[in-house]
């Protein structure tokens, strides 16, 4: 294991920077700034998932060591999950010089924490974290400081001081819940919506934030009703429970709108509702809108069964290899890079705020 004190006096002097999906490594950061981007901007032109990662050329370890990698990873609840974790074990490879150490942590945030500490006892020379939750981590983030070893808060946040650890990258939750609710004003033109919510994981940045941009739409929507808002845990098995539950307590044709915070909650509802003989998508009684905007929820989403379905792009490994390799080469690297991401809608709807679905764009959606 190779001690990196140096590194670590680079790392403390970060600066902000905001970086696309599908931009290179030799490019600049378009803008910095650690502001959200604007709610009412329009998504980047067409920006499909066939984004890769930036990638440098040159070896990760300057001295040609092996770079051990430690991932606390959430879990496998997901679709988009397990596309984060493919792109993450294939970035961080021994083809391409580096050792992983990686951790399904089974969405349990003891045990997250634990893995962590695993990682500063085996003095690895860099932590990738994708925080369960976004609180409880100052004590262990201190240790791995105290320790030297450079932390990257990945996918999600945490909600420590920034001091704590040495860059945080992923995308903008906030501005995707913001997304959907400026695609429903825009769709609904006025209509009334009586909206039911299936919520992530509790204390996730992910669930926190989608719920946060989406509320702030609702506040400008006074004919719009938030009837309830339900953890479904990002499981498909999760949304299929709360959905067959709010259909008990408010009755088929009580709601026309279903938001879920992902695509495999979005699978769940659908059955549910299937089930309880309640029609959906372009041509149905409910709306649902969805996120992740995965290879299946965009087939759905092509479909028309999900009307909207708003982009978290899982492909995030190229950024934190990025990150790394600048501390490797002794270079100061970014306090936040943003994961940039779009928006889709069903065939024949014209949305300023999204693109609309083609077969070529979920051709080109390799996950
Ligand atoms: O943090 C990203 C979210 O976590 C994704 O939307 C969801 O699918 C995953 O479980």
């Amino acid at each position: 294991m190779k001690k990196k004190i140096a590194l670590l006096l680079v790392a403390a002097m970060t600066v902000s920077s905001l970086v696309a999906c599908g931009s290179s490594a030799a490019e600049e950061p378009a803008a910095a700034t650690e502001e959200a981007p604007a709610e009412d901007a329009a998504p980047a032109e067409d920006a499909s998932a066939e984004e890769e990662e930036p990638a440098e050329d040159a070896a990760p370890a300057a001295d040609g060591e092996v770079v051990t990698v430690g991932f606390a990873q959430v879990g496998h609840e997901s679709d988009w999950r397990a596309a984060n974790t493919k792109n993450y074990q294939d970035t961080f490879s021994a083809e391409n010089g580096y050792e992983l150490s990686f951790v399904d942590c089974d969405n349990d945030h003891a045990v997250q924490i634990e893995t962590v500490r695993g990682f500063i006892e085996q003095e690895l020379d860099y932590i990738c974290i994708a925080p369960i939750q976004s609180a409880g981590w100052d004590t262990v983030l201190q240790e791995a400081q105290d320790a030297g070893i450079p932390v990257l808060i990945v996918d999600r946040a945490v909600d420590a001081d920034e001091s704590l650890y040495t860059t945080a990258l992923g995308c903008d939750m906030i501005a995707e819940g913001e997304a959907a609710g400026n695609w429903l004003t825009e769709y609904l033109d006025g209509a009334d919506a009586n909206i039911l919510v299936i919520e992530g994981s509790v204390g996730a940045s992910a669930t926190l934030g989608r719920t946060e941009g989406f509320n702030n739409i609702v506040a400008k929507n006074s004919n719009w009703t938030v009837l309830d808002s339900q953890s479904g845990d990002f499981t498909q098995a999760g949304g299929q429970e709360v959905m067959e539950s709010f259909i008990k307590t408010y009755g088929a044709g009580n709601f026309n709108v279903v938001v879920c915070q992902n695509d495999n909650e979005a699978y769940g509802a659908m059955d549910a509702m299937d089930a309880a003989g309640i029609t959906y998508g372009v041509d149905g009684d409910v709306q649902i809108i969805s996120f992740d905007a995965t290879h299946d929820g965009l087939q759905y989403t092509l479909d028309g069964k999900i009307t909207c379905n708003v982009e978290c792009n899982p492909l995030q490994a190229g950024f934190a290899e990025q990150v790394i390799k600048k501390l490797e080469a002794g270079e100061e690297v970014d306090k936040w890079t943003l994961v940039e991401d779009s928006a889709f809608v069903a065939p024949g709807i014209e949305s300023q705020y999204a693109t609309t679905m083609s077969q070529e764009v979920l051709d080109g959606r390799a996950y």
